[in-house]
């Protein structure tokens, strides 16, 4: 039988790079991916559930599939995911229609899963295994052909932040053997991948032995089809001397860091147990700055979080002044399940949109002066498609900054000379440029 997988992902990076490897996996027993839902006779949702309506998403989602397959032979329906992680036998309650609830610590059973899997009965595989799954997924070749291409290094998290699933969904931290991570970086670079992005939900809280996050992106360096190096999530608490060191000796590691801080308000870091301090924070940002004034940081903020009065919400707007963030990420905090702070005092819900609007115009202020001070510059890009009318090329600069250019497909791969024309909000025009001096962005 042709078989065919449909993979939808929600979430972050982490479940990005997962759906890649299960997608790795499963080709092994015989599966091709499809991107129509009609072809697929196996559907697979990878779910996050960091905030109530990720998770409302799927089951919103299941309901669409069930209606498209109405006068269909139902597909093969797999959960995987933090939403499974989290609800596993409540989802299989709730919604029928799924087969398969498998948790992000047992993707390396999935194969077997599918092979073994009777109607009658429910599976749901939810223990937490990171060893294995990374044993498995490294025999299995990650075929990413993409110049730019995830690679987790590091799994979980043990901080415990008073709002956050992720302990509970992602399990310990749980840090993966440096040569493994090598042996992974060495196979992409092979396929045609230029950048690396290092992923975790604690990426700088890698530790092998001696190894740090600051030495596999040094090994990684060395690979010289490899032209650009990232990390992300950081936690402020891990950015190590070492790892701040990195960015005097560097060429590949790029120039935006992006450190979540949730507030600007040491009152609020400390309710929501977040283990640093603002002073730790500008200490880190000073620094390295200081190494190189080109760096940038984006961030990633909680708004409207129990406790958060108004003195410490303009703390907040006044730290997005302060360091300028771009690229960031901002929400109004939603109670998730199991967390300390899941039965918390929520504050009206007008205050809080009131507060992220004021947050996101500023902070989209940032974007888009940053965005302005590059026009008539040229800078480097890296040519990651073609724009989906095909009539131009999209890429990113350093500092991530989607890119709209001129050019061929001949150039996907490649990094790039642009001069910036003009410039919105989130991208910015121009043209490939070969003759002139190159300004970071
Ligand atoms: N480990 C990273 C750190 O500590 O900064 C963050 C990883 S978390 C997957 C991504 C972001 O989701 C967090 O930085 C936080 O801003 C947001 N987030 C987590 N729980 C949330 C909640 N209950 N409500 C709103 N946003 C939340
Ligand atoms: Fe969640 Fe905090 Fe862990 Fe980040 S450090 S994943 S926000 S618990
Ligand atoms: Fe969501 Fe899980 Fe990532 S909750 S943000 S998919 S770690």
């Amino acid at each position: 039988m042709n078989k065919k997988i449909f993979i939808k992902t929600f979430g972050c990076q982490m479940n990005e790079y997962d759906s890649g490897r299960i997608y790795d996996s499963v080709k092994k027993i015989g599966f091709t991916k499809t991107d129509q839902y009609e072809d697929a006779n196996c559907y697979l949702l990878n779910t996050c559930h960091i905030r109530d309506k990720a998770k409302e998403k799927v089951y919103h989602e299941i309901g669409r599939v069930k209606k498209i397959f109405r006068f269909k032979k139902k597909p093969l329906v797999i959960i995987t995911g933090c939403v499974a992680q989290a609800e596993n036998q409540e989802m299989l309650k709730r919604e029928p229609y799924i087969d398969f609830v498998i948790g992000p610590q047992s993707y390396h059973k999935i194969n077997e899963k599918i092979l073994n899997y009777s109607q009658k009965k429910k599976i749901e595989e939810t223990e937490f295994d990171a060893v294995s799954k990374f044993e498995y997924l490294s025999r299995i070749k990650n075929q990413s052909s993409k110049s730019s291409s995830f690679l987790t290094v590091q799994e979980g998290c043990d901080k415990f932040c008073h709002f956050c699933v992720v302990p509970y969904t992602r399990g310990p931290e749980y840090s993966r053997p440096f040569e493994q991570i090598l042996n992974e970086a060495r196979n992409l670079a092979d396929q045609g991948t230029k950048e690396i992005i290092l992923l975790g939900q604690n990426v700088n809280a890698y530790s092998d032995g001696n190894f740090r996050l600051s030495n596999l992106i040094l090994e990684i360096e060395k690979l010289t089809q490899i032209r650009r190096i990232r990390y992300t999530t950081s936690h402020p608490k891990d950015m190590s001397e070492d790892l701040i060191d990195v960015y005097k000796n560097s060429k590949k590691l790029m120039p935006l860091v992006h450190l979540p801080i949730q507030s600007g308000s040491n009152k609020v870091l400390k309710l929501m147990n977040r283990k640093h301090t603002i002073k730790e924070y500008l200490y880190v940002f000073e620094k390295l700055k200081k190494i190189n004034p080109e760096i940038e940081f984006s961030s990633d903020f909680i708004i409207g979080y129990p406790g958060e009065e108004e003195k410490d919400f303009n703390d907040t707007l006044d730290l997005i002044k302060k360091i300028k963030f771009i690229n960031s990420y901002s929400f109004i905090f939603s109670p998730r399940p199991g967390t300390v702070a899941e039965n918390l005092k929520l504050i009206d819900k007008k205050i809080s949109t009131r507060r992220l609007d004021t947050i996101q115009k500023e902070l989209f202020k940032n974007q888009l002066n940053k965005n302005k001070s590059l026009e008539n510059q040229t800078i480097e890009v890296l040519v990651e498609n073609q724009t989906k009318d095909n009539a131009g090329l999209f890429g990113r600069s350093e500092h991530m900054t989607s890119v709209v250019l001129n050019g061929q497909k001949e150039e996907i791969g490649k990094v790039v000379k642009v001069r910036i024309n003009r410039s919105n909000q989130n991208t910015l025009f121009g043209e490939i440029n070969t003759f002139s001096n190159v300004k970071v962005a």
